[in-house]
């Protein structure tokens, strides 16, 4: 996702937290918020340091895999990626030998990765990059599949993300929420996210020139996107510091 979708996520996250896990975020955090921090990798990547960091937001498979098949190449795949690298993450920060820093870090991409892995793109196609060389037109104007998704869509709707975390909680059936919470599993996540980026590829596929439709078509799913990213996160930090 892009800054407002990231913030939205952690935004939604914040209000769903255990009065436990508030206090564990805020003394890890100090002044910041997973709101704020939630941007924060994609700032790193431009340093040095960070550099290598690029894969931890993303797991690319082939197309077209059952859902025993995806499972099992998520968990097959060694190179860091978004699903192992959340994996260590979650350990880190639950870790009582690493240091406050190295635990506040551990937070900061346990917020994003969990954003991106519910960026249907970001579980894709390796040889377009999960869309990145998906050429189309959106009302008119080049974009990519990828970036459509990350904010094109979002920027498009002209909510900011208090407006867009505080809507969409609001529409939060409380079933739904029981349901999200109760069953963490990422690879589960990333498996939603594939199927959808298979359903996104196949439609500009078909028709690459996308116009004033494709908003309504698809804001449902944006909005299902972003609080499933909310509420999950929010789980996973009850969780962890339980
Ligand atoms: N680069 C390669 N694959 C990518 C993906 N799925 N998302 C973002 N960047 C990528
Ligand atoms: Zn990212
Ligand atoms: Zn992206």
């Amino acid at each position: 996702w892009g800054v407002e979708g990231h913030r939205a996520v952690g935004n939604i996250a914040e209000h769903h937290l255990t009065e436990k896990a508030r206090r564990q975020v805020a003394a890890l955090l100090g002044t910041q918020t997973l709101t704020l921090v939630s941007t924060q990798p994609d700032e790193m990547l431009a340093l040095p340091e960070y550099k290598d960091t690029a894969p931890w937001h993303y797991i690319n498979t082939a197309l077209n895999l059952p859902h025993d098949q995806y499972v099992q190449a998520i968990k097959a795949q060694d190179k860091p990626n978004a699903y192992n690298i959340l994996q260590l993450k979650i350990k880190e920060l639950k870790d009582p030998s690493k240091t406050r820093e190295q635990r506040a870090e551990a937070l900061v991409f346990v917020v994003h990765i969990i954003g991106d892995i519910h960026q249907p793109m970001h579980s894709g196609r390796a040889e377009d990059r999960g869309g990145n060389d998906i050429k189309l037109t959106y009302r008119g104007k080049d974009t990519n599949l990828h970036s459509l998704w990350d904010s094109g869509l979002i920027d498009y709707q002209g909510l900011d993300y208090t407006e867009m975390s505080q809507q969409y909680d609001a529409a939060l059936p409380p079933t739904l929420l029981k349901t999200w919470q109760a069953a963490a599993d990422p690879a589960e996540w990333l498996f939603e996210s594939y199927t959808l980026s298979s359903q996104l590829y196949a439609e500009v596929a078909q028709q690459p020139n996308l116009d004033f439709r494709y908003f309504p078509a698809h804001a449902p799913l944006i909005k299902q996107r972003i609080q499933q990213a909310g509420v999950r996160l929010a789980a996973v930090l009850n969780e962890a510091f339980k």
